[in-house]
């Protein structure tokens, strides 16, 4: 099979590559529409400009993604159903501000940046590249995330900000399930462009640590 110079050759990589780009495009996409719902409820002015950028930042996204798997050449038929998308909507819209805070920029933003994080030294020189912007921007993200939640918990009762902090890692790991119960065969994608499974949760989980210090820092 003919392949383009800086694409490596292997199917497997190919294809689970392929399919890994169409899932942070899919996610790149979803969070757009989800922080464009929250700007009317959010709760003040700098929150609504936040929100906004990352609105523009996630289109941007998705923009390159698509830019690069047309000239990547994977298949473009979504990882995530219909049904999964309009389940993951739903789950976000009925957050308060705090739980969504936790969702978005801890669990999705940190944790999921993590994951991609991991891979950009396997992937190849194209990929690489196309996550360059995006990968910069999920930070800021990730630092609004964190400073925003901070400030809202320091307004808490010493008592409710404790028990609020102690059950983060267990809303994590309900969000980790329901990933898990979509279905997709990440191990195996991860795996076959080149990283190890154990490793990439391993890392993911220290990074949860981190940002759990730092929110509670
Ligand atoms: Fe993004
Ligand atoms: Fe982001």
């Amino acid at each position: 099979m003919k392949t383009k110079a800086n694409i490596p050759s292997s199917e497997d990589y190919r294809e689970s590559m392929g399919r890994l780009l169409v899932l942070y495009t899919q996610v790149d996409r979803l969070i757009m529409e989800i922080c464009a719902e929250r700007i009317a409820t959010a709760p003040d002015l700098a929150a609504k400009l936040a929100l906004a950028r990352q609105v523009g930042d996630e289109g941007r996204h998705v923009e390159i993604q698509h830019r690069w798997m047309r000239e990547f050449g994977t298949e473009t038929s979504p990882v995530i159903s219909a049904e999964h998308e309009a389940m993951i909507r739903a789950h976000f819209r009925n957050l308060s501000w705090l739980d969504f805070l936790v969702d978005m920029y801890l669990c999705v933003e940190a944790l999921g940046s993590e994951a991609v994080e991991n891979i950009v030294p396997l992937a190849d020189p194209g990929t690489r590249e196309s996550l360059q912007v995006p990968l910069g921007d999920e930070q800021d993200h990730i630092a609004f995330g964190i400073s925003r939640l901070k400030k809202e918990l320091s307004k808490l009762p010493v008592g409710q900000r404790d028990s609020y902090l102690a059950g983060i890692p267990q809303r994590i790991g309900m969000l980790a399930e329901t990933f898990h119960h979509l279905g997709l065969d990440v191990a195996t994608m991860f795996e076959n462009v080149g990283a190890s499974y154990t490793t990439l949760c391993h890392a993911v989980l220290q990074r949860r640590d981190e940002v759990l210090e730092e929110v509670a820092a």
